[in-house]
């Protein structure tokens, strides 16, 4: 009879995809602890003590928010309040949302909530691409706050008559069909004033999440509603 090598051995073939498995599922696991407090929303006290959080609280609508590069990682990331030293967030710089900036933790979190809710209802993601879920058949939503055409020499402002970014946001999302820019055109989805409000906030919050530079083609895409 031939000698058996390990290799024709099926109790090696056992043990390896025992052990592989066994290696395989606790790494994971600790993948997982390790990764729930890094995207942890964090709050009001993370912003008023400059802590930087991946997914920072809800009143960062209080806030100024800006994409800035960042050599060191090598992508732009959300600059939350105006640039420090290190070129991360100062959390200084306030922004006025809808007439004020000092929405409470829970008034933030209200709208943040309402917006979500309503993104889902009217899948927004059927067309859209949200923090990496979606489509493409529309602009990519992810950064869509910092789209320049929202901006105070943005198009969106001047066709909308409405003199804050906000403001010509939900006034958009309301009437999508009157400002067509595109030869896609977004249609009208019946959003009400309220959920204008909350689904302009979601996308301000969602602008500043540290995605690790996702969208990568965003630079490209700044003012996409023109279709460029
Ligand atoms: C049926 C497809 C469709 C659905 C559903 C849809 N959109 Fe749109 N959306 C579009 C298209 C197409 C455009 C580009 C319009 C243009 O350029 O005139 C657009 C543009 C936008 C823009 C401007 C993009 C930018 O970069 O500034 C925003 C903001 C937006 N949609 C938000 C939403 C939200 C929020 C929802 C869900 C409540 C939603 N859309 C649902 C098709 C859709």
């Amino acid at each position: 009879m031939a000698k058996k090598t390990v290799w024709s051995d099926n109790r090696f073939w056992q043990r390896s995809a025992a052990w592989i498995t066994g290696f395989a599922s606790i790494l994971l696991i600790w993948l997982t602890f390790d990764t729930i407090p890094q995207i942890k929303m964090g709050n009001d006290a993370d912003l008023q003590n400059g802590v930087t959080k991946r997914v920072p609280g809800p009143t960062v609508i209080n806030y100024k928010i800006t994409y800035e590069m960042n050599t060191k990682r090598g992508h732009e990331i959300p600059v939350i309040g105006g640039m420090n030293a290190e070129g991360t967030s100062a959390f200084q710089e306030k922004e006025k949302f809808f007439g004020r900036d000092d929405w409470s933790q829970d008034e933030a979190m209200e709208l943040l909530a309402l917006g979500k809710l309503a993104s889902q209802s009217k899948n927004c993601m059927n067309c859209h691409t949200l923090l990496g879920n979606g489509a493409y058949y529309a602009p990519d939503l992810t950064k869509a706050w910092l789209d320049p055409a929202w901006g105070p020499e943005g198009s969106m402002q001047s066709m909308t008559g409405k003199s804050t970014k906000e403001e010509a946001m939900a006034e958009f999302l309301q009437h999508p069909s009157q400002y067509p820019t595109h030869a896609r055109m977004m249609p009208n989805l019946g959003i009400t004033a309220a959920e204008a409000k909350g689904l302009v906030a979601f996308l301000k919050h969602m602008t500043s999440i540290d995605t690790n530079g996702f969208p990568r083609n965003f630079a490209k895409i700044q003012g996409a509603v023109h279709g460029k």
